[in-house]
């Protein structure tokens, strides 16, 4: 949807205020039609009338809250607004520059002070003036806190610094390491409590700021933000960004590399290495559909814009819900849209999670098992309840799995407690299937319990209300109660609330899931035991979700011909899904099936997404030969892991 000025739509509405300032060199071109500029008017208009400001809106103080993992006190004060100003040195791998924070001293306080986590802070100015600030002892875990002294009128603090060579958040990439291999990379993670790491800020989901950044790049690269986003290069590598809706740290998020981008629908796009652009738009092209899907059940969409980057291949997560941008792994890129339920998590959560935020870490699932159930019933109007119910399914098998293991072989059955406490522990390490999976099933039982429409009716309502606030479980739950169970004491009984919420495990009434499809598989499955070859079988039209079904539930004790008869049959090994990538080579590590070695070292090298390496070294590390591969690999693939990766193998590795 080119203009006649030959710049797509999408960018002249990003950039609405330079337009509204030049109106008259606007109205002067002469290829816009009336029609055009009409049109254009009204979109401005209705993208205007979108966009909120949630800056001049001063914090509830009722609704602030002590982080067991930040040094922030903003009970005291709070930092309302950032404005980051820095170079990205590509050399140095090193960020450097201002962090100006506007705060309000509500409470007296002779101090500010800030989460940093290895930054090196070499100035702080308090309205203008150098003074003397102290960062305090490492705390397991956390960090430095920065203090700085204040006076209760103070409303500037500005601090100079420079991030660390090994900064968690960040992970720098060569040339080599990115799809077009000619430019460096750099992306930030800042969930959970890596912000710190790059920004000295108050870093708990629970204190939310505004921000505005300038940023400086390398000419060639662009940058990009949590945040009003560019289209194009600019000229000099100097990039401004503005967020004006209220978000807490974990959301702040920068990528600086050669990329691209590709408009999907008026209000949506994907960005990619060039080399990567056509691929991502095909397999993103139902964007724009699933925005207007998820604003039918939940209510309107409050970002503006919903684009997406597809990242090199180190990023660690499946997706990170950064606003505006959602951040995505390349391994989502399947070339048949079959895992493009990622968008839709990434999309949900910009109602849970990013409108309405987990007051502290130990209320997780208010983030991730609200997405999951709101991505599983966008999934179910696009694609219908059929597919939505696989997804469902591979959830509880992967729910099951982990209570489990967490009760059984790591002994913390506390982290199957929706409610979690992760006092003096990293919060990363709470943070499993549970919250998603267990949150999910929670949500789904009182969904059929009070029926679907009141329920929507109730969620729908709880977004509006919520937004831009925090959310405890326990405000959460008196909420369920009173609003939408009516304190009916049977109702409230027949769930069990407490029980899900503060019990460990899967309660007996969590609610059944079967469907057809995989019902079809369980027979495929049983004919393939009986002694039917793998090329008899009936695997026609199976999508992958049906796949990964079925190599999830082959069971174990295989033998070597088994294993290959499968492979030559339905090409596992070559697959182009990363999902069945990933669960077949598990199933080829425990039954020691060399021959795909191999391929399964080529897989760890390339693929940084911690959800497949878990399980891939996690196979290996059983048996004392698979150990000292999974080292010899681990050694040269480590330089491609993302530091919450790396947390988590060198653990499993015991390496040093
Ligand atoms: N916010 C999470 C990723 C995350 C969780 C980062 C905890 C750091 C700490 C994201 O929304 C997510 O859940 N990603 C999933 C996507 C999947 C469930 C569709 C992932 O990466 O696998
Ligand atoms: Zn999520």
């Amino acid at each position: 949807m080119a203009t006649g000025a030959g710049q797509p739509l999408a960018s002249l509405i990003r950039q609405k205020k330079d337009i509204l300032a030049n109106i008259s060199d606007f109205s002067c071109m002469p290829r816009i039609s009336l029609h055009t500029f009409t049109f254009i008017s009204v979109l401005l208009f209705l993208v205007g009338c979108k966009g909120e400001d949630t800056k001049k809106e001063k914090p509830d103080p009722n609704m602030l809250f002590d982080d067991p993992h930040s040094f922030a006190r903003p009970k005291l004060v709070t930092a309302d607004h950032l404005d980051l100003v820095v170079i990205v040195d590509f050399e140095k791998r090193v960020i450097r520059g201002n962090a100006n924070w506007t705060i309000h001293n509500h409470g007296g306080a002779d101090s500010l002070i800030l989460d940093t986590d290895g930054l090196n802070v070499d100035e702080v100015r308090v309205d203008g003036k150098v003074v003397q600030f102290t960062v305090g002892p490492e705390k397991e875990f956390l960090g430095r806190p920065l203090s700085v002294p204040i006076l209760p009128e103070t409303d500037q603090v500005s601090i100079h610094y420079e991030t660390s060579a090994s900064a968690k958040a960040l992970m720098w990439l060569t040339p080599q390491q990115t799809a077009g291999k000619k430019y460096p990379f750099l992306f930030t993670q800042s969930q959970a409590i890596l912000a710190r790491s790059w920004i000295p800020c108050p870093d708990g989901p629970g204190m939310r700021f505004t921000y505005t950044a300038k940023i400086k790049v390398p000419e060639e690269l662009m940058a990009l933000m949590s945040a009003g986003n560019p289209v194009e290069k600019s000229a000099h590598g100097e990039y401004s960004f503005e967020m004006n809706q209220r978000i807490p740290a974990y959301l702040m998020a920068l990528a600086v590399g050669d990329l691209q981008f590709a408009e999907v629908g008026s209000r949506t796009g994907v960005y990619a290495e060039p080399v990567m652009l056509k691929k991502a738009e095909y397999e993103f092209g139902e964007m724009e559909e699933m925005l207007l899907t998820a604003e039918k059940l939940y209510g309107p969409y409050r970002w503006e814009r919903y684009d997406l980057i597809v990242l090199p291949p180190s990023f660690p997560f499946g997706g990170m819900e950064n606003p505006r941008l959602t951040f995505a792994t390349p391994t989502i890129l399947a070339g048949d849209r079959s895992l493009t339920s990622l968008v839709a998590h990434g999309l949900a959560h910009s109602w849970s999670g990013n409108l309405v935020t987990n007051a502290t870490w130990n209320d997780f699932w208010l983030n991730e098992g609200f997405t999951v159930y709101f991505e599983r019933r966008i999934m179910e109007e696009m694609k219908g309840r059929s597919y939505s119910e696989m997804l469902a399914q591979l959830g509880f098998q992967e729910l099951q799995g982990t209570v489990q293991r967490l009760s059984t072989v790591d002994n913390q059955p506390e982290d199957t407690h929706l409610k979690l406490n992760l006092q003096d522990r990293d919060p990363d390490a709470g943070m499993t299937d549970v919250a998603y999976e267990k949150g999910y099933f929670f949500l789904r039982l009182i969904e059929e319990t009070v029926g679907r429409e009141k329920f929507d009716a109730f969620l729908k309502k709880y977004f509006e209300e919520n937004a831009f606030k925090v959310m405890t479980t326990e405000v959460f739950v008196e909420k369920l109660k009173t609003e939408l169970l009516g304190s009916d004491s049977v109702l409230i009984d027949s769930i069990g609330i407490d029980k899900w919420i503060y019990n460990p495990g899967i309660p007996a009434n969590v609610p059944l899931v079967s469907n057809e499809r995989f019902a079809a598989v369980d027979s495929t499955l049983a004919k393939w035991r009986s002694g039917a070859a793998p090329k008899d079988l009936t695997t026609k039209d199976w999508s992958s979700h049906e796949w990964l079904y079925f190599l999830r539930n082959l069971g174990t004790g295989l033998g070597a011909g088994q294993i290959s008869g499968l492979d030559a049959a339905f090409g596992f090994t070559k697959s182009g899904n990363c999902e069945i990538l990933g669960e077949w080579f598990r199933i080829c590590i425990i039954h020691g099936y060399k021959t795909v070695y191999p391929d399964i070292q080529k897989f760890l090298m390339e693929v940084g997404r911690r959800k497949f390496l878990k399980p891939l070294y996690g196979a290996l590390v059983v048996t004392p030969e698979g150990k000292n591969w999974a080292k010899e690999v681990y050694k040269k693939a480590r330089p491609n892991y993302h530091s919450v990766a790396t947390e988590t193998i060198d653990k499993m590795l015991d390496w040093k």
